[in-house]
C-alpha cells in the first residue's frame, strides 16, 4: 500500500477495508481517499476520483456487507467539526460534519442540555450515514430531528442543502438510499429541544429505568443510559463478534394479510406503522421461529442473543454471510409467505 497526502485529503493505494467494515470481512480497494476538508470535493471528483458512479462512500462500515470488491475508489470523510449554529422556534440548531462519530455526538448534545437523540444512543456509525437509512431505535427516528442535510451533488459538482421534506424519509429509508451515487452527505443540522419530553413507550425502557433505581421523570441522559444498557445486553459488540446490526428490515405487510398469519401463529408480534392499511412484522421473530438463532455454518452465523443479527465468528467471507442470509430469507418466505429485505448495503453482487 502506498500513501500520498495533499491539502484536505489523503490517497492510499491498494488499501485493505477489513478494519473498515464491522463484519470484518476481507475487501480491498485500488484507491482509498480520506477527506479531511469537504471543500476539496469538487476538485476531487473528476480529478483523483473518476466522475462516474463507481466510487463508494464509506462511513464506519457498520451497515455494509462486502460480498465482492467495491467496483472503484472508496471515499471516507474524516471531517470532525460540530457545534451549535442557532435557534429556531424554541429549538436549538446543532450541526455536525459527516465524519463525526454518531454516539459521541449524541452524548455531546445531551451534555449541552439538548434532547431528542437520547433514544438513538449507541448506534454505531457516523453522522453522515445517519440520514441514509434514517437510523432509528427505541421509538425514535433521526428524521424527526433533522433540520437540514448538507450534501455534495456528484452529478452537478455543487453543494446543496436539503430540508427534511426533500429527503423522502421513511422506515430505514430515504432519497439517499435510493440514489447512492447522487448525494454525498457532508454535514447534518439537527433541531433539538431544550425542554425534555421523555419517550418511554418502547418495550423495555421503563423497566430498565426502574432497574436503574430511577423513579419519577428521568433525565434525558438517564434515558440514553437505559437504552445503552438494553443494547449492550441484546446486540453483540462488533469489536468482539463482528456484525452489522439487524441484517433484515422488519417487513411491512398489508394489514389484510396479517389475519391469516395470526390465526396460525397467535403469538406473532404486530406493530402499527402510522398507516392503518399496513402492519410491521418482527423479522427477528420470523427468523427465530424458523430455528436460525445461534445457528452456525463455518464462521458465518446468527447471533445467539438476537435472531436478526448475522455474525462473523472469524474468517467468514462476505459471500458466505450473504449465502446464509439468502437461506434465512428463503426459509421465512417458504414458512410465512413473507419476503425479507436486507438492511445493509451489499457491495459487489445483487441481493
Ligand atoms: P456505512 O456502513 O459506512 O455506510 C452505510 C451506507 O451509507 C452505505 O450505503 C454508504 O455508502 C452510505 N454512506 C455513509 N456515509 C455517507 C455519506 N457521508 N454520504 C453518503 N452516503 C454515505 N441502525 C439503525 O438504524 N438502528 C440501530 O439500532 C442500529 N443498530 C446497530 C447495531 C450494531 C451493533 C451495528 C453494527 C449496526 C447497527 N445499525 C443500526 C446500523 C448502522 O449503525 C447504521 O446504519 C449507521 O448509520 C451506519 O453508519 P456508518 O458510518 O457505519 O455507515
Ligand atoms: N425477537 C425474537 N427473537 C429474537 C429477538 C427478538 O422473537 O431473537 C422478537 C421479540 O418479540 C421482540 C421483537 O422481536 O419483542 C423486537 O425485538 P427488538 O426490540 O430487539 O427489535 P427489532 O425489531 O429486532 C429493531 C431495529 C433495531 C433497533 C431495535 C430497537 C430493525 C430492522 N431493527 O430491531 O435496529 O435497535 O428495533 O428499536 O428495524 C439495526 O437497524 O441495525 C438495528 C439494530
Amino acid at each position: 500500500m502506498s500513501t500520498a497526502t495533499s491539502v484536505g485529503y489523503r490517497v492510499l493505494e491498494n488499501a485493505r477495508l477489513d478494519a473498515r467494515n464491522t463484519f470484518g470481512v476481507r475487501a480491498t480497494t485500488p484507491l482509498l481517499v480520506e477527506v479531511r476538508d469537504a471543500t476539496v470535493l469538487p476538485d476531487l471528483f473528476g480529478g483523483v476520483i473518476p466522475r462516474d458512479p463507481s466510487t463508494l462512500v464509506l462511513g464506519s462500515g457498520s451497515n455494509v456487507l462486502f460480498a465482492g470488491e467495491p467496483p472503484g475508489a472508496v471515499l471516507a470523510l474524516n471531517t470532525r467539526a460540530f457545534g451549535t449554529t442557532g435557534d429556531e422556534g424554541g429549538r436549538a440548531l446543532v450541526r455536525a460534519d459527516a465524519g463525526v462519530v454518531w454516539h459521541d455526538f449524541v452524548l455531546w448534545t445531551l451534555g449541552q442540555g439538548l434532547s431528542g437523540l437520547e433514544n438513538l444512543a449507541l448506534i454505531p456509525g457516523t453522522v453522515g450515514a445517519a440520514p441514509i437509512q434514517n437510523i432509528g431505535a427505541y421509538g425514535a427516528e433521526v428524521c424527526e430531528f433533522i433540520h437540514a442535510v448538507e450534501a455534495f451533488d456528484r452529478t452537478t459538482g455543487q453543494f446543496v442543502r436539503l430540508g427534511p421534506g426533500q429527503c423522502n424519509f421513511a422506515y430505514r429509508d430515504s432519497l439517499f438510499k435510493h440514489e447512492p451515487h447522487h448525494y454525498l452527505v457532508t454535514a447534518v443540522e439537527f433541531a433539538l429541544a431544550r425542554n425534555f419530553i421523555p419517550r418511554l413507550g418502547y418495550a423495555g425502557i421503563a423497566e430498565e429505568l426502574a432497574a436503574m433505581g430511577i423513579v419519577g421523570v428521568p433525565r434525558a441522559m438517564q434515558v440514553a443510559e437505559a437504552v445503552i444498557r438494553i443494547r449492550r445486553r441484546k446486540l453483540p459488540d462488533p469489536a468482539r463478534l463482528p456484525n452489522a446490526g439487524s441484517f433484515f428490515k422488519n417487513p411491512i405487510v398489508p394489514a389484510a394479510h396479517t389475519g391469516a398469519l395470526l390465526a396460525i401463529h397467535p403469538s406473532l408480534p404486530l406493530f402499527r406503522t402510522g398507516d392503518e392499511a399496513t402492519r410491521k412484522l418482527s423479522a427477528a421473530w420470523l427468523i427465530d421461529a424458523c430455528g436460525w438463532k445461534g445457528h452456525r455454518e463455518g464462521d458465518a452465523g446468527v447471533a445467539p442473543t438476537h435472531a436478526l443479527v448475522l455474525v462473523n465468528h472469524g474468517n467468514a467471507s462476505g459471500m458466505q454471510l450473504l449465502g446464509l442470509a439468502r437461506r434465512i430469507a428463503d426459509s421465512v418466505q417458504a414458512r410465512f409467505g413473507v419476503k425479507l429485505e436486507p438492511e445493509p448495503r451489499i457491495i459487489g453482487v445483487e441481493w
